[in-house]
């Protein structure tokens, strides 16, 4: 018996659930089942117990408990995040899902961590990565295509996230091209992607998120363009919850996009949450830089975007460029 399988089936319950039930269930004595939630109180949950009831989970609509026994007891996949690696600290999840892929791990291996001391963005920057407000994430994977197929992994990762933060927050909102989630126009996660392959065969690819979920405030200089659930919704959000669904979205999603290792059964459910989607562009071409319109993105996942100075349709692919609003951020 795990400590996440009494949690979920407390859970699960809404109400007292007999310690005997407990015993029989997991096939243990009640003095394991009584260990083991005297462990889940030390790691902040509030159980009730009644002799003649049994057990009962007190549950805090504000409560933020962020473990690997709280992330599971969420989990509904079936596949995907099975192995789950949670770290109070890390340098980096993405590096660590790297060398668990390295140390031979199978697919769909999470890691999680509560703070990150050396998080990592897009294009070499650094990701700002405090403890207990928010969720760095990533998901490691062997899929059986070419390295080319690969790259539209990072758009399923995406959806996914947008799919569990509009299921747990009720909040309307969007990608920003190609991986960016946006509420209110501002960014509340970045997605980075990263690949072992050879010419024709991938090792394996780590898909890392980083979710600004309870901040209350962000740091002055990127109040314009970042922002956290906390701060658009008023509401603190159950990190390890929003982490499960996730996993279940992604897995999810995946299911399709392994069918024929392309994009095109999730192509138009991506366009139709793709902010960028009939509005003006800068591309920051390193050719040089132009306007257009984004009129959303095909099967491979280039955005296609009619260029103004001569109504040109580009391909525009997410490893050579990036994407500028006109007006702001989005
Ligand atoms: C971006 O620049 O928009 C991408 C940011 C990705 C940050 C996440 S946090 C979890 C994972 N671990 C990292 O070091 N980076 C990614």
């Amino acid at each position: 018996m795990k400590n996440e399988e009494i949690l979920k089936k407390l859970r699960d319950a809404g109400g007292y659930v007999s310690g005997q039930e407990l015993c029989e269930q997991y096939g243990v004595s009640r003095t394991a089942v009584w260990k083991a939630v005297r462990q889940l109180e030390r790691d902040g949950y509030v159980i009730e117990a009644q002799n003649n009831k049994g057990y009962r989970l007190v549950e805090k609509d504000d409560a933020d408990v962020f473990t690997r026994v709280e992330i599971e007891s969420w989990l509904d996949t079936a596949w995907l995040g099975k192995t789950l690696v949670f770290h109070r600290e890390t340098g980096s999840t993405n590096l660590d899902a790297k060398e668990l892929a390295e140390s031979g791990q199978p697919d769909g291996v999470v890691v999680v961590a509560d703070m990150q001391t050396a998080g990592r963005g897009r294009r070499g920057r650094g990701w700002v990565s405090p403890a207990g407000r928010d969720i760095y994430m990533t998901l490691m994977l062997r899929p059986q295509c070419r390295p080319e197929k690969a790259s539209v992994l990072t758009l399923v990762m995406a959806l996914s996230v947008l799919e569990a933060v509009q299921e747990v927050t009720a909040k309307p909102c969007g990608i920003k091209w190609p991986n960016d989630i946006v509420v209110n126009n501002k960014k509340v996660c970045g997605i980075l992607t990263e690949m072992s392959a050879e010419l024709d065969g991938i090792h394996y690819v780590v898909i890392g998120a980083g979710i600004n979920v309870n901040q209350e405030q962000m740091a002055p200089e990127i109040q314009d363009k970042a922002t956290s659930l906390y701060i658009e919704g008023g509401e603190r959000i159950k990190r390890a919850r929003l982490t499960a669904r996730v996993l279940h979205y992604f897995e999810e999603n995946y299911a399709v996009f392994e069918k024929n290792w392309d994009f095109a059964g999730l192509v138009d459910k991506y366009n139709s949450f793709l902010v960028n989607r009939g509005r003006e562009v800068r591309v920051l071409d390193p050719q040089g830089a132009y306007d257009g319109i984004a009129r959303g993105i095909n099967e491979q996942g280039e955005l296609i975007v009619v260029r103004s100075s001569d109504g040109q349709t580009q391909l525009v692919y997410a490893g050579e460029v990036s994407v500028r609003g006109m007006y702001g951020y989005v």
